[in-house]
């Protein structure tokens, strides 16, 4: 009968089985009356096998089920309904007494599909319910887009955590870097600062024992009173010679800290002022004539005298005078009359101050090395390696600067330091022992 009802062709009938939307009809007692055919090519149960059957089930269960469309046909206990669908339920806010919900279904052809149910009662003039229509969605391109977003999500969300991991990983090993190069270079001046002293004090030490022992002997020799007139002379010739030594090498080991005490940044206790550059360099090379006219050496300072500086007038002196008695001591050592020029251009906030001689230049095997504490040629002949260190820390530290070296054996010398004209800097009042990897950064 039911298939007869199918075959009936009543208007209702029309429109239900020409909609395009997947659609079917239970009456009261649950017995399929339309199946459509957008509902057969969805689920692939076809009409004439459920229609006038309470089969509905087997288009999305492998055993008898409730769809949705049954709860709706009874009195709808909405708890009921969303347990079976898993909470993926909800009353429509659309139609009166309906019911929508989500579910992964569908058993007959390929594959599961998800799927989107509405399912409204039917009701009589008298408003007794006759039945219940559901209609079916396929959801599952927008189910799979979601899903895949999600994922996706969950993947960005682990990379974004596996990189933040990795970024604190690589600031710590930095940091960790950073403080064993610091320790690496400390460690490298304390060595070297030992060494240094060492020599001086020994020999101090040497001498001032041979005049304790030279003393006491002839003290001795005095008590006993043989003591001869050259006795005498002998041992004031020692003690003359002893105390001169003691003297001379007190007064390196005194000279070797003043320079150490340099290394550190905040060696001197200079207030950052406004100063004009070129008035301060000239100044600083005017201090330094008797030295340069010990040869016929000459200084050309090209600087404009309007550039004013909010910085240490102190450390760019000491840089100026760092650099001229390098170019006296090692560049212009066989060099009658030695160029230096000193050129200073503005460049934005910074100044760019060039400094130049023309002397024998630096070995380039050498040149990597040139700002390592205690790197000298001149071991023997009074150089203690410090000088360019020190002035490495005053234009990077003190004045917040950079600086780079250019020489070629033979072609003198060329520092260029880029020097912010206000000074960035706090005073610190930590030892700043400079990284060997900072050094190996400028000495290109
Ligand atoms: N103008 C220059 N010409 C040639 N070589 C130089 C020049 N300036 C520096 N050097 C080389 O760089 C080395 C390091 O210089 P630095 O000023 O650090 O030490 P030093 O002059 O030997 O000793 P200190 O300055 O501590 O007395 C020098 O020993 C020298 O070999
Ligand atoms: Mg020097």
């Amino acid at each position: 009968m039911a298939a007869n009802m199918h075959e009936m062709n009543h208007p209702d009938d029309q429109i239900i089985n020409g909609s395009p939307i997947p659609t079917f009809i239970i009456d009261r007692d649950h017995t399929v009356t339309h199946w459509n055919i957008a509902c057969e090519a969805l689920t692939g149960l076809l009409a004439k096998d459920v229609i006038g059957t309470k089969n509905q089930w087997m288009a999305f269960y492998d055993k008898r089920s409730n769809v949705l469309a049954d709860y709706v046909v009874d009195e709808p206990d909405e708890q009921k309904i969303l347990i079976h669908f898993e909470g993926n339920a909800r009353k429509s806010t659309l139609i009166d007494e309906a019911y929508e919900a989500e579910a992964y279904r569908l058993t007959q052809g390929a594959g599961g599909k998800w799927l989107f149910f509405t399912a409204a009662p039917l009701k009589n003039a008298a408003g007794q319910i006759t039945g219940a229509i559901q209609t079916l969605q396929d959801i599952s391109t927008t189910k799979l887009a979601e899903e895949r977003e999600h994922e996706f999500n969950i993947k960005l969300a682990q990379t974004v955590s596996e990189l933040q991991s990795s970024l604190e990983l690589l600031r710590e090993t930095q940091h960790h870097l950073v403080q064993s190069e610091k320790m690496a270079a400390l460690g490298g001046l304390v060595a070297g600062v030992a060494h240094e002293i060492n020599t001086p004090v020994g020999i101090g030490v040497t001498a001032a024992s041979l005049l304790e022992e030279k003393t006491r002997e002839c003290a001795a020799l005095f008590s006993t009173q043989a003591m001869k007139r050259s006795d005498l002379e002998a041992y004031f010739q020692l003690a003359l010679e002893s105390s001169a030594m003691i003297l001379s090498n007190l007064g390196r080991a005194s000279d070797l800290i003043q320079r150490f005490k340099q290394v550190a940044v905040d060696q001197s206790c200079e207030e950052i002022n406004t100063f004009r550059l070129r008035e301060c360099l000239e100044n600083h090379i005017m201090s330094l004539r008797p030295m340069l006219k010990k040869g016929a050496h000459s200084v050309q300072l090209q600087c404009h005298e309007d550039i004013v500086l909010k910085s240490y007038a102190g450390a760019l002196g000491q840089i100026v005078s760092i650099l001229i008695m390098n170019s006296l001591l090692h560049g212009f050592e066989e060099t009658k009359a030695g160029m230096i020029s000193i050129e200073v251009i503005d460049q934005a906030n910074d100044i760019v101050l060039t400094y130049r001689d023309d002397g024998k230049g630096i070995p380039k095997e050498n040149l990597e090395h040139i700002f390592e504490p205690f790197f000298t040629t001149k071991r023997n002949h009074g150089g203690t390696g410090l000088g360019l260190h020190i002035l490495y820390n005053l234009v990077t530290q003190t004045l917040g600067g950079r600086i780079k070296m250019e020489s070629e054996y033979g072609q003198g010398v060329v520092f260029r330091m880029q020097i912010p004209r206000i000074s960035p800097l706090n005073r610190s009042l930590f030892f700043h022992a400079t990284s060997s990897a900072e050094i190996a950064k400028v000495s290109v």
